[in-house]
């Protein structure tokens, strides 16, 4: 009898435990936008997706893998042989973009996860240090574009 409830026990500690890890892993701390910040299509479109077709040496660009795997940034495919989005197409990335990018806030994915680590960013991005300081003119696009700045 004790034996079999102190098994109980037990079992229950584990699957608290589980669920508590699990929570955790989805509950990924979600910033917070800034009050009166937000994104603007015109910057994005003009000055945003630039960054995203140019190559950097050493580096894929990004349009090549964020286009097809499943990161939470996510881009639309060029059509064949195009080199720019359509109008249409860019208003479907300023969507997703939404998801990285968060009005106001420096916390936003995609000014720190494809930032080298000495210079502030994430210890691993998939697609490598893209920027190795935060005087990347790209970069700076990036962090222009998320702190709200207007075309
Ligand atoms: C060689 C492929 C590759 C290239 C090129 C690449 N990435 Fe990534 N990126 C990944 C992979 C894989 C992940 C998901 C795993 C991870 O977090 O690194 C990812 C994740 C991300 C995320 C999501 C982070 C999160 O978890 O919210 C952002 C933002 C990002 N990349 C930005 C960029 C930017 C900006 C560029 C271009 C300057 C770029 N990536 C180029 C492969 C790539």
């Amino acid at each position: 009898m004790r034996r079999a409830s102190s098994f109980v026990v037990a079992a229950a500690c584990i699957a608290v435990a589980a669920v508590a890890s699990l929570s955790q892993a989805q509950s990924a701390p979600a910033p917070t936008p800034a009050a009166g910040a937000s994104l603007d299509y015109n910057f994005f479109k003009t000055r945003v997706q630039p960054v995203f077709t140019t190559k950097r040496a050493g580096h894929t660009r990004c349009v090549v893998c964020h286009t097809q795997n499943n990161a939470p940034f996510h881009l639309v495919p060029l059509s064949p042989g195009a080199t720019a989005w359509t109008e249409e197409q860019s208003h479907q990335n300023f969507q997703l973009i939404q998801k990285v990018a968060i009005p106001g806030s420096m916390e936003s994915p995609i000014v720190h996860h494809p930032l080298a680590q000495e210079a502030g960013g994430d210890p691993h991005h998939g697609g490598g240090q893209q920027f190795e300081s935060q005087n990347d003119p790209a970069w700076q696009t990036l962090r222009a574009f998320v702190m709200g700045q207007k075309a």
